[in-house]
Order: structure tokens, then sequence, then C-alpha cells
């Protein structure tokens, strides 16, 4: 028996892959290298380098893994990308899904977790947001996660799919092996400490004028590792059916701005880190914090890592040891 990881190369994926080996799982990753990287495969993995798209090829490794649950984490995931190119998205994101969730049920395959957004709810009416908040994105990067979110019911009528979909708010941190990178890098965290890595010669901050205390946008960072641990505990609840399929939020419930977030990138880093005020950037919410209580309810999900400092110190120990990611330079 083993577990299947789309996406397992990339950033929140590699560091799921890590967390189910040290638990002794079994693991195969399938990604396409568009995103992710090879480095980040943890050896103890088997990478089945593929697109989720190619149903065929996902239906043969599921069946010669014998495998009993999907973790779905291959998404494009940048939201001004998405508003340029809904198409790649709701191709990536939606139709390639779709491909996924049809080889499931052609191989047997009833048990999946579903990585899915805090961009389902778009601009909240309130904060925290409960997982009844109203679903209302406002980019296609939003749209096209709750597409698939919404079939998943039809999938567990008809085919006994049962699922868990967890709607991350700002994921950020590493392990000692694995952190963040994309290319091209457009993540507060990692944009800071490169500027502290002298990579970059400042953080452009954008929009000062938001009706926040110092004006800038809060967001809910959540350690990479706090997310591993919940798809651990969704897994397992999936297969000891103990509880209905769901949407499960996943943050630590407190707001950092941006000025927070880089005042504190400065106590960690030493650096002074330089910033220069720049306009908004399109499709941002003032502030997204969860409200985390149903899965600490229902799954017993704590956060280990749930003060920024420690996540940013985490980040931080990572990029000064992989300044140039996992590129060798
Ligand atoms: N920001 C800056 N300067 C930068 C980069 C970011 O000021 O150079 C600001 C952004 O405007 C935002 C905050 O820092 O206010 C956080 O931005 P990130 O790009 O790090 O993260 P987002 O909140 O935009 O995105 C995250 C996830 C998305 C998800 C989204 C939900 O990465 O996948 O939350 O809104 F869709």
């Amino acid at each position: 028996m083993s577990v299947l990881v789309t996406g397992g190369a990339g950033y929140i994926g590699s560091v799921i892959v890590e967390h189910l080996l040290d638990r002794g799982e079994q693991v195969v990753v399938l990604d396409n290298l568009v995103k992710g990287h090879r480095a980040a495969v943890l050896a103890g993995a088997t990478l089945v380098e593929a697109d989720v798209a190619d149903g065929a090829a996902v239906e043969r490794v599921l069946r010669e893994y014998q495998v009993d649950a999907v973790i779905h984490m291959a998404a494009f995931s940048l939201v001004g990308e998405s508003v340029q190119q809904p198409g790649l998205y709701f191709w990536n994101n939606v139709a390639a899904s779709i491909a996924l969730a049809n080889a499931m049920v052609r191989s047997g395959v009833r048990l999946l977790v579903f990585s899915s957004t805090a961009a389902v709810y778009g601009e909240p009416e309130s904060i925290p947001i409960p997982e009844t908040a109203p679903l209302k994105p406002v980019n296609p990067y939003g749209e096209s996660k709750l597409a698939f979110e919404r079939m998943l019911p039809a999938y567990e009528a008809a085919h006994g799919l049962r699922w868990i979909s967890l709607r991350y708010f700002n994921a950020a941190g590493a392990t000692a092996r694995l952190g963040e990178v994309h290319e091209p890098e457009t993540h507060l965290i990692p944009i800071v400490l490169q500027v502290a890595l002298g990579r970059r010669p400042h953080v452009e901050v954008f929009g000062t004028d938001y009706p926040t205390p110092d004006g800038t946008c809060i967001r809910d960072y959540i350690h990479v590792s706090d997310l591993a641990t919940a798809h651990i505990l969704a897994l397992d609840a999936l297969r000891a059916d103990s509880v209905p399929s769901g949407a499960y939020n996943l943050g630590n419930g407190q707001g950092h701005s941006v000025r927070q977030v880089i005042e504190c990138a400065r106590a960690v880093t030493g650096h002074l880190i330089p910033t220069v005020e720049a306009p908004r950037r399109p499709g941002d919410p003032p502030v997204l914090v969860a409200s985390s209580e149903k899965i600490m309810r229902e799954l017993g999900w704590r956060p280990r890592f749930a003060e920024l400092e420690s996540i940013v110190r985490s980040a931080w120990e990572w990029h000064r040891r992989h300044p140039y990611g996992y590129d060798a330079r």
C-alpha cells in the first residue's frame, strides 16, 4: 500500500513527503517538474515524472504501486498569473484534477486529500474566516480550486470517493532539508530573505493605504510543517472513516501585516532590509485570517510553530544554507 503525492516535488508537497516517509509510509511522487524540483524529492520516495492530466499514466501508477490514497498538491498557484492566463489555471487545476479523479475511480482508489486555498473566500465579510463563510473567489486561481472542490461531493455520491479539502492560508517556513523556492519568486517571506541575503536591493511594500492598523495587508502565516501534519491527520481520518468528507481551513488564527513580517525578518536576520512603498497589487484582499477551529476540534490538529518568529527563523536558516534555492551555484 502506498500514498501518491501529486506535486510532491514542490514546496509544500515535498514537506508532506518528508512527513510521510518519517512515519514509514511508502510514497510515490507524481510531478512533471514544471514547477517542482527533483532535488526536493527525498531519497525513499519514488519519483514518477508525469503530468496529472495524463489519466492513463496516473492510472498505471495507482495500480502499479497499490496506492490507497492520493494527496493532490500539483497545481499552479499564482493569483496574478491566473488573472493574466486563466486558461492555464483552469487546465492545470481543474481539467487535470478531473483526469486524476477519473483515474482514481477507474483504479478503485477512494481516498483523496485535496490542496485548496484561502482564495476560495475572496474578500471575506468577517475575520477570522470560518469554513461556512461565503465562497466568492475574486480571481481565476481561487475559482479553479473551488471548481474542483465543488465536484467532489458528486464523485463521492457516485463512486464512494471520500475527500478532505484543506484550505491553506499563507504557507511559509522550512524544514532542515526543504524550503520555499519559486521561479519567479512572488511570496513575501522568501523575497524579504533574498533582500537580507543581498540578492535583491529592497522589498516593495504593495500598498500602504489599506484599512489596517499600519496600512499594509494582513495575512495568516502557517508553518509548512504544520500544514504537512494536517495532511497526515486528514489521511488517517479518511483511512479510519472517522469524519465525513469536507473542507477545513488551515491557519494560525493570527494576522501579521507586511510591515510586521519585515520587522520580524530584520530581528531574525540582523539585516536592515530596505523597503520601497509601491502601489497595491491587484487582487490582494486587505485581511485574510483563518479560523482553524474545525480542524482542531475534528482532527486534533495543533500547530507547533504558531509564532511568526519561528516561521521566519526556519525559513532564514534554510535560505542561508541555500541562497540559490536547490540550484547548486
Ligand atoms: N507583498 C509585498 N511585497 C512583495 C510580495 C508580497 O508587499 O514583494 C505582500 C502582498 O501584497 C500580500 C502579502 O505580502 O499583501 C503576502 O503576499 P504573498 O504573495 O506572500 O501571499 P498571498 O497572500 O498573495 O498569497 C497566498 C498564497 C496564494 C493564495 C493566497 C490567498 O500564496 O496561493 O494567499 O489570497 F491564493
